[in-house]
């Protein structure tokens, strides 16, 4: 083992000082992107961390370094005891964050302010409430439509996650970058990526440069503004002048930013995955119940990283199904 003294640094000299840590394997939603339609298997639940073992576990990356910690899920605030949660991890000297589908967020406004929680990212793949229905499974568009709204005049930093998909949803790119113009909101288009279960192939995404070829040909050239994207940033972000809010493009098929990646992830049963898409995961929830300390295994974790998604550095090796299945399926990763 090196003699590498930060146990959140990797051997590409990466520095994770960014923590997602998924809350709940279930969701109320359930968006075919994210998870097979059958469902997924969950863990039993004397298998999920506790808030107590959360907040063990969140403190000591937090002693080693973290600065930022999101939580995901399945979706987070079904989580019963996400309040609890929250106040715990606001004792941190942290940036706490959460990620939701918006579907019951209006409820916790106030506990989201309580502790500090300014960023929300939220799902909305269709500003169409038929196609919204199809992709979540789920007839909640009125309500998350209105939750979004919600949230921007309670003042919350709202991100919008589009997952694009060929010929579902592609045609409403340039409607989610004219919601930008009254709201300040950072529209973010995801390319669809493959995990587990989700029948990914690459003909169902839609790219960054098939993204801007949509753009170009609807604004012109001297009022799409290229911004300069925040350091680890995942997005090459863009707003079109005098819009007051932005958008941008998650291009981890087509352009991975892995160089720059300053993220671990620790799923609802306590393993930590070292990238979104490896297929091999440390288990700190057992040692902790064992009694024995995690450092070392967030260490070999962590030194295990690989350079690229994974180890899927090319096209062709995300494309093969034996690679990117052995993954989990997203609903257990929590993005
Ligand atoms: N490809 C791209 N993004 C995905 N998400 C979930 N599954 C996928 C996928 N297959 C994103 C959703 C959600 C976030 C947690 O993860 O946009 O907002
Ligand atoms: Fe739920 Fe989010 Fe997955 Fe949709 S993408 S099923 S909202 S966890």
């Amino acid at each position: 083992m090196s003699e590498n003294k930060n146990i959140l640094q990797d051997l590409h000299g990466r520095n994770h000082a960014y923590l997602r840590i998924s809350l709940i394997e279930r969701c109320n939603l359930r968006c075919s992107y994210c998870m097979p339609e059958e469902g997924v298997p969950l863990a039993p639940k004397s298998h999920l961390m506790t808030y107590e073992e959360i907040y063990e576990i969140a403190k000591t990356f937090v002693k080693h370094g973290v600065t930022k910690i999101r939580l995901t899920g399945g979706e987070p605030l079904v989580r019963k005891d996400i309040p609890v949660i929250l106040e715990k991890l606001a004792t941190l000297p942290v940036e706490l964050s959460i990620t939701s589908n918006a579907v019951i967020i209006d409820k916790f406004i106030d506990v989201l302010k309580e502790h500090g929680v300014n960023k929300i990212n939220l799902s909305l793949d269709s500003l169409d409430r038929e196609k919204f229905k199809y992709i979540t499974r789920r007839d909640q568009f009125d309500i998350v439509y209105k939750n979004m709204l919600l949230l921007i005049e309670e003042g919350f930093n709202v991100k919008v996650n589009v997952v694009l998909i060929k010929d579902f949803n592609e045609n409403e790119i340039i409607d989610f970058i004219n919601l930008t113009k009254d709201l300040p909101i950072v529209v973010r288009f995801i390319e669809f990526m493959p995990f587990d279960g989700n029948k990914w192939d690459m003909g169902k995404m839609v790219s960054y440069a098939e993204v801007m070829t949509y753009v170009n040909a609807s604004f012109s050239k001297e009022n799409i503004q290229r911004l300069q994207d925040a350091p680890n940033d995942t997005s090459k972000n863009y707003k079109i002048s005098g819009y007051k809010g932005s958008f941008a493009v998650i291009s981890s098929v087509t352009n991975p930013f892995c160089d720059s990646c300053n993220r671990l992830r620790l799923t609802a049963n306590g393993q930590l995955k070292n990238c979104l898409f490896s297929s091999t995961e440390s288990d700190l929830l057992t040692t902790l119940r064992s009694g024995n300390s995690i450092e070392p295994v967030i260490r070999k974790a962590v030194q295990a990283k690989l350079k690229v998604r994974g180890g899927m550095d090319t096209l062709e090796k995300l494309q093969e199904p034996k690679l990117h299945n052995n993954n989990r399926s997203m609903i257990t990763i929590g993005g």
